[in-house]
């Protein structure tokens, strides 16, 4: 990676745009204002809690990041959004019951102040879900351009100097990269004419890049995973990564992989289960939207263990995904996993892991690091894909995600 010569100071305030105002955007926004009213700790964020080893060990002079590198203090952010529901942040927030009353009744007032734009949607990408509150334009392009609209009208009403964008929105059907996605001429003619292969999300990110705003990708669409988009971003220095935040089973999964290879231990399989009762589970229920979700946690095994460098270990590994849908659980999900491992002479032994987490409180701390790095690569001149953020996602296309050994290789 080029290192910046100079790094711009953060001035004035850091607007965070959130396509998708849900369990993940609403938790994390309120999060932010606990912290900084002093109602709460940041737990489970980097930029706010981790330091940074400088020099030799045995020197002991360890900053806080935050102190380190100069990033955006989180008394200036201030927040918008799109959503195709017309609720408030207050009341996405209620209806998606992560956080508890006590917790939302203390942030009800800057919550309640955040109402949703309305939003570039097309049931087709997202089969579960309708809502009345989405833009209505002849053409692909025509959204997009709004969408630009809209980030210019919330940057003037907020006063906000700087922006990032952070996919929260739903989970959108499979896609895999189609002939229009190979440069960003052929993109936009798509855009014109209404091709099915252009994403609604695709089309926020297209707003987002050709408005000098940063774009995060939380969901595990394809969205900025193409040619175009990252040929965009580059020539519009624009700062962009992703997908689908590393949260819940994927995360322990990532954790527990390069330890067994790290001892050179082996794996027959790895079987791992969840349910879960969010919104975002009643939209996994859909096969299509699934199968986006399936390909992304399938991808992680493979990438970490290197099976082509290790055949006798990794070579025949079982690896199966399965998401159910089960209302009562809400929010807070339960993932386990089956894992076959094998030792010495090659006996045969398992591991159990049972995770009740939440998913929403996992996430939110990730939504914070993404925008405040975002916003320190943008100021440190870094454009496309920033692969130094990869350990925060579960795939994508060309870069690592997951910081084992080869990356510091
Ligand atoms: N919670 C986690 O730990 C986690 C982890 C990895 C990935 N994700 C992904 O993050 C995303 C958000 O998760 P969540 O739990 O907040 O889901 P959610 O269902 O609570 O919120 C998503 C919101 O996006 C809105 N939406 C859908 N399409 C839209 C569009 N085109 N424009 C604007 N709004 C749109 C929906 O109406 C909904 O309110 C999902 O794609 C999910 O798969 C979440």
């Amino acid at each position: 990676m080029r290192r910046p010569t100079s790094i711009a100071p953060p001035k004035g305030k850091l607007g965070v745009l959130m396509p998708g105002m849900g369990a993940v955007s609403t938790t994390f926004m309120a999060g932010v204002e606990l912290v900084r009213t002093g109602c709460a700790l940041p737990i489970g964020s980097v930029t706010q809690l981790a330091t940074i080893r400088l020099g030799k060990r045995t020197e002991r002079r360890s900053p806080l990041i935050r102190e380190f590198v100069p990033l955006e203090k989180l008394d200036n952010l201030v927040f918008g959004g799109w959503d195709i529901f017309p609720d408030t942040a207050y009341e996405a927030a209620r209806k998606a019951g992560v956080l508890e009353p006590p917790h939302l009744e203390q942030v009800k007032g800057l919550l309640s102040s955040i109402q949703p734009m309305t939003a570039a949607f097309d049931q087709a990408y997202v089969k579960k879900l309708d809502g009345p509150h989405v833009k209505k334009a002849k053409t692909k392009l025509d959204l997009a351009e709004a969408i630009k609209e809209d980030i210019q009208r919330f940057k003037k009403e907020s006063g906000a100097q700087r922006l990032v964008m952070v996919w929260c929105g739903s989970t959108e059907v499979f896609q895999t990269p189609h002939l229009v996605h190979a440069d960003p001429a052929r993109f936009e003619k798509a855009m014109k004419e209404n091709h099915p292969a252009i994403a609604p999300s695709m089309l926020y990110a297209w707003a987002a890049i050709t408005s000098g705003v940063p774009f995060a990708n939380g969901a595990p669409n394809l969205t900025v995973d193409i040619p175009a988009l990252q040929e965009l971003a580059r020539g519009h220095n624009v700062p962009i990564c992703g997908k689908d935040f590393k949260t819940g089973q994927t995360l322990l999964k990532t954790v527990l992989a390069p330890g067994f290879k790290a001892r050179m231990l082996g794996l027959h399989g790895w079987f791992s289960t969840n349910i879960l009762g969010n919104r975002d589970g009643e939209v996994l229920d859909d096969p299509d939207s699934f199968k986006t979700k399936e390909e992304s946690k399938l991808g992680v095994l493979e990438y970490i263990l290197q099976p082509q460098l290790y055949p006798e270990l990794y070579g025949k590994l079982c690896h199966k995904v399965r998401i159910n849908y089960y209302p009562p659980r809400g929010d807070n999900k339960e993932g386990w996993d089956n894992i076959d491992i094998f030792g010495w002479l090659g006996y045969p032994m398992q591991i159990k892991v049972d995770f009740l987490c939440r998913d929403s409180i996992l996430a939110a701390p990730i939504v914070l690091d993404l925008v405040l790095f975002l916003d320190l690569a943008k100021r440190a001149g870094l454009a496309g894909i920033q692969e130094w953020l990869s350990f925060y996602w579960l795939r994508g296309e060309d870069l690592i995600t997951h910081l084992g050994a080869e990356y510091y290789d």
